[in-house]
């Protein structure tokens, strides 16, 4: 059994090895394959992947790294994709451009995530396309490539038929927080009801046990005026903007994130709102908080990015493996799990994003959006909710549409459906500066969006 990474070079690829090679035995997975159209960045990563297979869990898991889709697919029954088309130096363009004019400047949301999203939607098809032509029949495309939301889209527009599930690690990074801060050491007790699109959604109950643990999540966010575990904060040393201990939630501009979640609930208390939703509730006060010099993505070159390979030429020097230095957990667990359940028909109920198919009734049919599904081969089975409420279904129904024309409008080229798109997010004040921040990121993209008309 082939399980291949596209975007092998990803800061997220020990990690996620890693929890492959944990659950090698129900995965039966006997190879691991690295495709990355970086050469150089791949081959470094791979030599921390290496070293987790073979040194450090030492089992028998072939590893293969290659830049040719034909020798990355052939046979493979999985692949977990990941790539970040136009690298971090683009996200910094899609953050900066956006704040420079008073947009929120953010890697999925708004401006940055729909210039992201036209830069992705093509080389995604690509993936699709050699993953038909060379894997197994009956492979699986798990896609956490950003912005999911759009791309997902994409793929029901441009290819129905694809075997591929978008998935995102938001939600369950929440009740990571969630059970550090309830104090639950076994998160897979807590059990939760959810909908949304990607990244735009909110959990409406969650259960420990059984035992409905929403009422007091709610007082602990208000006493503490933050969704973040105490223990996350406790440590100094390790909030430091560079260190590479400590988790990255509680560092930097995540910090805001997790505020923002208790200021939603001051006003909006009956659902925990994904952290995500910040960006379209409170986009000025985001805007007036950043630092339109150095964004996210300067903190992520700064952190992850380089502690990852300073810590790979550390090993190549000293023999030595420090492992915070690579970012491992929730994130290839997720992936990872969600892969088992496909492979071995469990029928587990995962989040995922897909074609709403009537789960949200008051909702398009046609929506692509995050909700609980089963999981077994042949794919996910959605589980019908409720009506949501006039509000969510206002701000989805917004968002919804703007991911729609966005998509049509990078499949026809045409500029006016674009500019339809950034006029209609809730993160742009007016239609004038949508076409400001639109005709500058036209410039900036050049090498990566189709010509628009
Ligand atoms: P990264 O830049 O470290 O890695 C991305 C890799 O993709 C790079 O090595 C790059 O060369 C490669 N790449 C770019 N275009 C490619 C193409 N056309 N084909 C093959 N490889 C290509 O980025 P990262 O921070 O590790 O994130 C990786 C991706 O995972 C991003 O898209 C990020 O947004 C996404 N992500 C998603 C979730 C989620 O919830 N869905 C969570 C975490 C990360
Ligand atoms: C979460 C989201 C991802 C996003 C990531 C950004 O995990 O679910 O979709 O890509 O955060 O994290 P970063 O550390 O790169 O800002
Ligand atoms: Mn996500």
């Amino acid at each position: 059994m082939i399980i291949t990474l596209v975007g092998g070079g990803s800061t997220f690829t020990p990690g996620i090895v890693k929890s492959i090679a944990l659950r090698r035995e129900e995965l039966d997975v006997n190879e691991v394959r690295l495709f990355d159209i970086d050469k150089e960045r791949q081959d470094k990563v791979a030599v921390v992947v290496d070293w987790i297979l073979h040194q450090e869990l030492k089992c028998d898991i072939k590893l293969t790294v290659t830049n040719d889709p034909e020798t990355a697919y052939t046979d493979a029954s999985f692949i977990f994709a990941q790539m970040r088309v136009g690298k971090y130096a683009m996200r910094e363009q899609d953050e900066k451009i956006s704040l420079r004019h008073g947009c929120v400047g953010q890697e999925t949301c708004g401006c940055g995530g729909m210039a992201y999203g036209m830069r992705t939607i093509f080389p995604m098809m690509q993936v699709i396309d050699d993953a038909a032509k060379y894997a197994k029949p009956d492979h699986w495309i798990l896609n956490y490539s950003n912005p999911a939301s759009i791309v997902s889209e994409a793929c029901r527009r441009l290819r129905p038929k694809a075997r591929i599930i978008n998935i995102c690690d938001m939600p369950i990074a929440i009740i990571d927080v969630v059970a550090a801060a309830m104090g639950i050491e076994n998160k897979k007790e807590i059990v939760y009801d959810y909908y949304g699109l990607n990244h735009f959604g909110w959990f409406t109950a969650i259960e420990h046990n059984g035992r409905d643990i929403m009422p007091e999540l709610r007082a602990y966010i208000k006493e503490h005026e933050i969704l973040l575990p105490a223990a996350y904060l406790k440590d100094k040393a390790a909030l430091a903007p560079n260190s590479s201990k400590g988790n990255r939630h509680a560092k930097g501009s995540w910090y805001y994130v997790w505020k923002g979640v208790y200021e939603i609930m001051e006003n909006f208390p009956d659902t925990l709102p994904n952290t995500y939703l910040n960006y379209y509730l409170q986009q000025k006060e985001f805007v007036e908080h950043s630092d339109p010099t150095h964004t996210r993505a300067n903190e992520v070159m700064e952190t992850r990015e380089k502690n990852l390979f300073d810590g790979i030429d550390h090993y190549l020097a000293t023999g030595v493996v420090d492992e915070n230095v690579f970012y491992a957990g929730s994130h290839g667990d997720w992936i990872a799990d969600l892969a088992i359940a496909l492979k071995n028909d469990t029928k587990a109920r995962f989040l995922v994003i897909t074609e709403n198919r009537g789960a949200l009734p008051n909702m398009p049919y046609d929506a692509m959006v995050e909700v609980p599904a089963y999981i077994g081969k042949n794919g996910p089975e959605v589980i019908a909710q409720d009506p949501i409420p006039l509000f969510q279904q206002g701000l989805m129904m917004q968002q919804l549409t703007c991911e729609k024309l966005l998509v049509e409008g990078c499949i026809e080229g045409s500029y006016e459906k674009v500019l339809q798109a950034f006029t209609l997010n809730k993160t742009v004040p007016s239609m004038k500066v949508a076409k400001e921040v639109l005709d500058d990121m036209i410039e900036a993209n050049k090498a990566f969006w189709p010509e628009l008309k």
